[in-house]
């Protein structure tokens, strides 16, 4: 009996330097996003005057060819919305992080919020010879922060463009699926899916395979927690053959047509 219980208060106690591990991570990325927030502030600020001042000064030019005109503007656009996004994404982190309340949460599109995410990265996507699936039920909103959750698919997307991008076949493919008490958001990518022993690492602060300077092994943990706020969860699915994330919603909505 007495061995029993020395077990179970060795366990409790193991947990409890777990736990405390975790928060002792954390607290290290809400530092280290109030510094990063604090450097990129005023970059993006710069970013953001000059890609207005291009869009005045481009305005008064006098260029006939409609073509070449639509790109520019297209590619100003896509400059604000990615320095605009990019904001957001920072007052997030450094909220979360640092416990503050989250933003509120309303029920959005998953279309209008993967979309989001899809415009940010198509072009990269373009350039690796990624070919992107969408098959998303247009219908169905899920309560949650839409600037992070698609943040938190963005982060999805780019992992799957570093793994696969030097694979033969490439592909990703984000799709929907209502069950009985909840709704999913699959993203899977043409890769064969995460050895055992680095899936059970990959939502841990700082847990990364890639090389210094190309990740940070954040991601996945502040998508996690990210998602977790949203009455929801993201984990990775070892059972799929292809490499695959599960963001599941238990709150959830259809926005029926007229
Ligand atoms: N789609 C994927 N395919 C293969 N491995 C992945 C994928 N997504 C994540 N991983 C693994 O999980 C690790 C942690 O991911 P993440 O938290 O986003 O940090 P980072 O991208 O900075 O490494 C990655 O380094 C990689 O080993
Ligand atoms: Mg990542």
């Amino acid at each position: 009996m007495r061995y029993r219980e020395k077990l179970e208060a060795d366990k409790a106690l193991k947990e409890k330097d777990a736990e405390l591990e975790e928060a002792q991570r954390l607290s290290v990325v809400g530092e280290f996003a109030a510094g990063i927030a604090h450097e990129v502030n005023n970059p993006l600020a710069i970013l953001k005057g000059k890609a207005q001042l291009l869009q005045l000064q481009f305005q008064r030019l006098n260029i006939s060819q409609k073509e070449e005109t639509e790109k520019i503007n297209e590619a100003i656009n896509v400059i604000n919305d990615t320095v605009d996004h990019t904001a957001d994404l920072i007052k997030n982190l450094k909220t979360f992080s640092s416990n503050d309340k989250f933003e509120a949460l309303e029920f959005s599109s998953i279309r209008a919020v993967v979309d989001v995410a899809l415009n940010i990265s198509k072009s990269r996507c373009s350039h690796a010879g990624i070919d992107v699936r969408i098959n998303i039920d247009e219908n169905i909103e899920v309560e949650c922060s839409p600037v992070s959750l698609s943040q938190v698919i963005l982060n999805l997307i780019l992992n799957s463009i570093h793994a696969i991008e030097s694979l033969e076949e490439k592909w990703i493919k984000i799709e929907t699926k209502i069950l009985d008490n909840s709704t999913q958001v699959l993203v899977t990518d043409s890769g064969n899916g995460i050895p055992a022993d680095v899936a059970g690492k990959i939502m841990q602060p700082f847990f990364t395979t890639k090389d210094p300077g190309k990740g940070t092994g954040i991601g996945l943990t502040i998508s996690q927690k990210a998602v977790v706020k949203m009455n929801g969860n993201l984990t990775y699915n070892s059972d799929s053959t292809h490499t695959q994330f599960i963001l599941e919603f238990e709150r959830y909505r259809f926005d029926q047509p007229n």
